[in-house]
């Protein structure tokens, strides 16, 4: 949630910047704005609206050439998304520019303080009294390093801040608590940015940030304290994708090319983790053992889609493991003071690792007593910093808002752990396991053979585009994926879609059906758990029964759910509990083909953001 971005070096750093910005433009859209340091002084823009609006303000009227600057892409907390709320920020006399990610809480006191003291500022948002504040100290101290730890010392709640100062040159001081900030390292220059992907055309080289540390970026030189001046310790690590992972390579969008990556994605969550015997390898799971057995209940911690995930994997981890699941949403946890003690688990599970309602509720869990596993795709994020233990999703970067193949590789990774704790539990037998590990290794391939036959999904999509209401069904593991369907859609078509266990039909959602209404059913397979399968058939034929116009997602040779369907989507064989795997797969395509057909922007949906690291 907001983009930054810093640098210092010999290229031009508006370049450098809007390209990171645009790199960054998921964290939020509602303005964007630059400020480079240019003949002594600095010289900024800044547009309400998307990207694209700043650029145009840009090349009509061009800033001076400068080495230095900072950007950002904003999703509004504080004030609304206009010209004058767009970060950066500047003091009076505009000699210091600041831009912010999080929300400071203690703003409208501070605001209070500054205006007493004859400040005078000209925005709404939380953000500016940094400028200001900023601005006092390095009168005092000029030393913007310095001054940015005096100030952070003052701020309540959560910032990435980074800031340039006119009197500095070649210089710019971040600071980060509670929100996401890494610095890349360059031949003779330096980047800091909310996410890697904004610099990783420049370098591969990046540097952690831990909480409450502030960063004086040089040419050469990285320099990373605590808020007090004490010199910190930092993670350096090198980043495992390049830019053209986080490029649309050919796609017309983002969301396209990540659905496309599924089979891919699914395949690398695998990779290393099963031996040549087919037994499973979590040593990165660094809980011990003994642990593990002692756990008597699992928290699944999770928000959005990833809450999907975790809604999917209870059923796996209570049916393979005896052990009893509770699946949260993040934002509610810790709100309820939830039965914690060392004996519970509790899995967070995140695309980006820096979800705030995520990240409250592993360390309320923590706190608690309780062992944390992270179920991440960012690496050196903050969620698995903080946690016990991480199993990384192997995805690749994730860019569209709506997410897709992180999914699918969350659920990879769900099985896995559920997996492992039946192993490691004895509930499990080994060949057991080494069964679904092969049914798990051949889910690449089904995700492959869905996504070759998408057209008639595509279609169908198209000639809903009209609709006002979608409803989803499902039954089982059928029914967060029915939730997950209803999600997307309203995310990307921005239309009434809601999911429902079919068996809730009948308790209200039934008086919604009326003529011609499209209602999405997830079948569960007929073999197994044949009793599940023949009541969502009953299920098809009540509401078609009253109208509605039935669109089934049922196993290939399923031919008893034929005379129902007025559209058929056909998924692979799959085990009952990984179906999800290849049902999820069709209503992606499907959301972001009636999306596309709306004229909407699937890779940016209003009002959304992909990282959201306010409560
Ligand atoms: C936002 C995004 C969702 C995502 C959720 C959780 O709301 O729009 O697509 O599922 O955050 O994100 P996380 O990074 O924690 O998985």
């Amino acid at each position: 949630m907001c983009g930054i971005v810093g640098y210092v070096g010999p290229q031009s750093a508006l370049d450098v910047v809007t390209a990171g910005l645009k790199r960054l433009e998921y964290r939020g859209y509602d303005s964007a704005g630059v400020a480079v340091q240019a003949d002594g002084g600095l010289a900024t823009a800044k547009r309400a609206g998307k990207l694209v609006n700043l650029e145009k303000e840009l090349s009509e009227r061009p800033l001076p050439t400068g080495t230095t600057g900072i950007g950002h892409t904003r999703w509004a907390t504080h004030g609304g998304p206009t010209d004058a709320n767009a970060h950066p920020h500047m003091d009076n006399a505009g000699r210091v520019a600041v831009v912010h990610n999080g929300i400071i809480e203690n703003f409208a006191a501070l605001r209070e303080e500054l205006t007493e003291r004859g400040h005078e500022l000209a925005s709404e948002t939380d953000t500016e009294v940094v400028a200001h504040l900023l601005a006092e100290e390095y009168s005092a101290c000029a030393d913007l390093a310095e001054a940015m730890r005096l100030v952070c010392r003052r701020l309540e709640g959560a910032f990435t801040l980074v800031a340039v100062h006119a009197d500095e040159p070649d210089v710019v001081v971040g600071a980060r608590r509670n929100s996401p900030l890494v610095a890349g390292v360059g031949q003779g220059e330096s980047f800091l940015a909310s996410d890697v992907a904004a610099f990783i055309a420049h370098t591969r080289e990046a540097i952690e940030l831990g909480q409450d540390q502030v960063v004086e970026l040089r040419r050469d030189a990285v320099t990373v304290t605590d808020f007090d001046g004490a010199p910190a310790d930092v993670r350096e690590y090198h980043v495992d994708w390049d830019a053209s992972a986080a490029e649309k390579g050919g796609y017309a969008s983002f969301m396209l090319k990540e659905i496309a990556e599924q089979p891919k994605a699914v395949a690398d969550t695998l990779l290393g983790r099963i031996d040549g015997s087919g037994s499973l390898m979590l040593d990165e799971v660094r809980i011990p053992a003994n642990v593990l057995r002692e756990v008597d209940k699992v928290v699944i911690v999770a928000c959005g889609t990833a809450f999907h995930a975790g809604l999917i994997a209870k059923y796996a981890i209570e049916h393979w493991t005896r052990v009893p699941c509770e699946v949260e949403l993040a934002s509610e946890f810790r709100y309820r003071d939830p039965i914690l003690d060392q004996q519970t688990l509790v899995v967070a599970i995140s695309q980006s690792g820096e979800t705030m309602d995520t990240l409250m509720a592993v360390r309320h869990a923590r706190e608690q007593g309780a062992k944390v596993l992270a179920i991440c795709n960012t690496n050196g994020s903050t969620i698995p910093r903080e946690s016990d233990a991480v199993l990384y999703t192997h995805a690749g970067p994730e860019v569209a808002v709506a997410s897709t193949k992180a999914f699918l590789t969350q659920l990879v990774a769900c099985y896995l752990v559920a997996l492992y704790l039946g192993q490691v539990r004895g509930t499990k037998y080994a060949d057991e396991i080494r069964a679904v590990v092969r049914d798990l290794a051949s889910v690449s391939g089904a995700v492959e053979r869905v996504l070759e036959t998408m057209e008639p999904v595509r279609q169908l999509a198209r000639s809903l585009a009209g609709k006002d209401t979608v409803l989803f069904l499902g039954r089982h593991v059928g029914h967060p994926v029915a939730l997950e369907g209803a999600l997307k859609l309203k995310e990307l078509a921005y239309m009434h879609a809601e999911g429902f266990a079919a068996g809730e039909l009948k308790h209200g959602p039934i008086a919604l059906i009326e003529d011609d209404l499209p209602v999405v059913v997830v079948v569960p397979s007929p073999r197994g758990r044949s009793v599940l399968h023949d009541k969502i058939v009953s299920n098809i034929q009540e509401i078609r029964a009253r109208g509605a116009r039935t669109i089934v997602v049922a196993e290939e040779g399923d031919d008893a759910v034929v005379p129902y369907a007025d559209h058929l989507i056909r998924v692979p064989v799959t085990p009952t509990l990984l179906q999800p795997l290849v049902a999820t797969v069709p209503l992606q395509v499907f959301a972001c083909e009636l999306a596309t057909a709306r004229g909407n922007e699937v890779d940016q949906p209003r009002n959304l953001a992909k990282s959201v690291t306010v409560e």
